[in-house]
Order: structure tokens, then C-alpha cells, then sequence
């Protein structure tokens, strides 16, 4: 199975566009890699590719990396989001020249898109534009229009996307993560979590919520006053770090500006490298080979290598 890091970078990006901190700042000096704003690409095949997450840098990601073969053809098969946030679904909006799109979602995510939104008319411009497929909780779900793929939507512990506060009662399908199986293989899609505990084990390649390094990450650099509790996103230090310990493959992704981890000289990264993770990059491919168990290989830009 092929998994290709299309953004790695939490809401806002790598560099933020209101932000000089120290990490914006080495991002535009280039010290620190630019990240659009978190999403994957899965295949079987390497030849029909499923979308994870619609970000709003979903043009830029898809004209680097997802090409369509013919006019007016979609270069991914299918959508799937993991919650309704901002920086997970803008993108759909981005898609809306005419083409059928298939996005599976669950129905608590898909409802707080469509109900009340009169923008998500522009995805229905003519019978069949979008068709919604809905995800239930633990069933592995074929996708039909990516061969050889199932998606199993697990609930993570998390939160309904802040412009639907107080609209909507919290539900266990405001946020998942995925398992990703081409029946062999199994990878973990988790951009956003509440805890380290989680509902799928047997993972060959595990991408996980590495939003903040610690609970007041926010407060002490002066930039918020939220918590990553606050959030919905369990902190690396002292959460996820030592989780996972039966997991060959460990990738942080969804990084906030404000980690420390995405400076690669930082003591913080060599914490998460010393414990066995990866810090996500745009365009890093991961292969997990099917049947020979092989450890994967993060290749940056979009070079597949294999161990
Ligand atoms: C999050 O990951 O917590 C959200 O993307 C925050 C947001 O929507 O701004
Ligand atoms: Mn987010
Ligand atoms: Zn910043």
C-alpha cells in the first residue's frame, strides 16, 4: 500500500499567514519545511488514490502530486474526511468544477456540512455532482471507486468543529480515525485525537495527531489561550509520545506552527526521533509492502524507496 503526505501541517500551516514566530519565521527563511495544512492520499495500487481530508491547500497538494489523466477528470477517486473542521473540509468547496465527487463521512460530519450551508450548493450544481457515502462506526467500508481499498472510521475522542459549538450535540462520529486496508496491510489515519488511546490495533504505519509538543503550548508562547486539551488534541509530551509502542511505523502529522518538533535540531524532535517518530512532511511517500513485512521508508519528495 502507498501513502503519499499531500499536507502535514495542523489549520493554518507552515508558515501561518499572520504569524512571525520563530518557527513561521524559519519557514520563510528556510530553516523549517513549509507544510500545507494536514491530508493523505492512500492506494492500493499506486494507480487509484484515495483522499483523505479536503484541505484548503488542496489545489496546491494536488497539482504537485494527483494528476488527472484526461479532461475533466478527477485525479482520486473518493474523499474521505475525519471531522468537519476547517482545515478538513474547505477544500470540497475548491472541487467544484463539475466533476462527480464521492465523499464518505460519517452522517454527523456530513449533516454539519450540508445542513444550513448555502455554499454547499455549489457541490450540487447537477444530479450526481457529489454523493455522499455515509461511514458507520467499526465496519470496514469497500471504496468502491478506489480498487482494492476498505476504510474501517474509528471514533476518536475529539470534538464538532468550532463553528458548530452550541449548534450541535457532541457525537462519537464528530471525530474519527481511519484504518486504511487493502486487506493485507493495515495504516492508521488519526490527524486529531483527544487521547492516545485508541480503538484499532494490528497498524503497519500509524499517522497521528502531533498538533502541539505540550498542553500549554499556546499560552506559553502568548498565542492563545487554549489548552491542547482545550482542543481536542492530546499532547505529545506526556500523551502520545511513548504510546504506540507496538506500531513499526510512527508519523506525527497535523504539527501545529508552534511545535517545537518541526525544528530538526530542536531537543523536543529528538525526543519524538529517540521514541521512534517521524515528524510528517508534504510530498513524504510511505510503502508498506505487501506480502514481505518490510519496515517503510519515508522518501521525500514523492521519491518512493523502499527498505
Ligand atoms: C483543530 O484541529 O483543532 C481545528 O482545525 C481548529 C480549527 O478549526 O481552527
Ligand atoms: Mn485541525
Ligand atoms: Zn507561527
Amino acid at each position: 500500500m502507498n501513502v503519499e503526505v499531500l499536507g502535514s501541517a495542523a489549520g493554518g500551516g507552515v508558515p501561518q499567514w499572520n504569524c512571525a514566530c520563530a518557527n513561521c519565521g524559519a519557514a520563510r527563511g528556510g530553516e523549517v519545511a513549509v507544510r500545507t495544512q494536514d491530508s493523505i492520499a492512500a492506494s492500493a495500487d499506486g494507480d487509484s488514490w484515495l483522499v483523505c481530508n479536503a484541505s484548503p491547500d488542496i489545489l496546491v497538494q494536488l497539482a504537485r502530486s494527483l494528476h488527472p489523466r484526461g479532461p475533466r477528470q478527477a485525479p482520486f477517486g473518493a474523499i474521505v474526511l475525519t471531522n468537519g473542521d476547517i482545515d478538513h473540509c474547505l477544500g470540497l468547496f475548491n472541487l467544484r468544477e463539475s466533476t462527480p465527487l464521492v465523499v464518505y463521512a460519517t452522517d454527523a460530519v456530513w449533516r454539519g456540512l450540508v445542513e444550513h450551508n448555502a455554499m454547499a450548493r455549489t457541490l450540487r450544481r447537477f444530479p450526481g455532482h457529489t454523493t455522499w457515502r455515509p461511514l458507520a462506526l467499526g465496519v470496514p467500508t469497500p471504496i468502491a471507486e478506489v480498487p482494492g481499498l476498505a476504510v474501517t472510521a474509528i471514533a476518536a475522542a475529539g470534538k464538532p468543529p468550532l463553528h458548530l459549538r452550541d449548534y450541535v450535540a457532541p457525537s462519537p462520529e464528530d471525530n474519527i480515525g481511519v484504518v486504511i486496508s487493502d486487506g493485507h496491510r493495515r495504516i492508521g489515519y488519526f490527524p486529531c485525537s483527544a487521547s492516545a488511546q485508541l480503538g484499532a490495533d494490528d497498524l503497519d504505519l500509524l499517522l497521528f495527531d502531533g498538533t502541539f509538543w505540550s498542553d500549554d503550548e499556546l499560552i506559553r508562547a502568548e498565542l492563545g489561550c487554549a489548552r491542547a486539551s482545550d482542543m481536542a488534541h492530546v499532547p505529545i509530551d506526556g500523551g502520545s509520545l511513548h504510546a504506540f509502542a507496538h506500531v513499526r511505523c510512527k508519523v506525527y502529522t497535523h504539527v501545529n506552527n508552534t511545535n517545537p518538533i518541526l525544528r530538526d535540531g530542536s531537543p523536543e524532535h529528538a525526543a519524538v526521533a529517540a521514541a521512534g517518530w517521524e515528524v510528517a512532511r508534504d510530498r513524504a511517500r510511505y510503502v508498506v509492502e505487501i506480502p514481505e513485512p518490510q519496515p517503510c521508508v519515508a522518501a521525500p519528495d514523492a521519491q518512493v524507496r523502499q527498505a
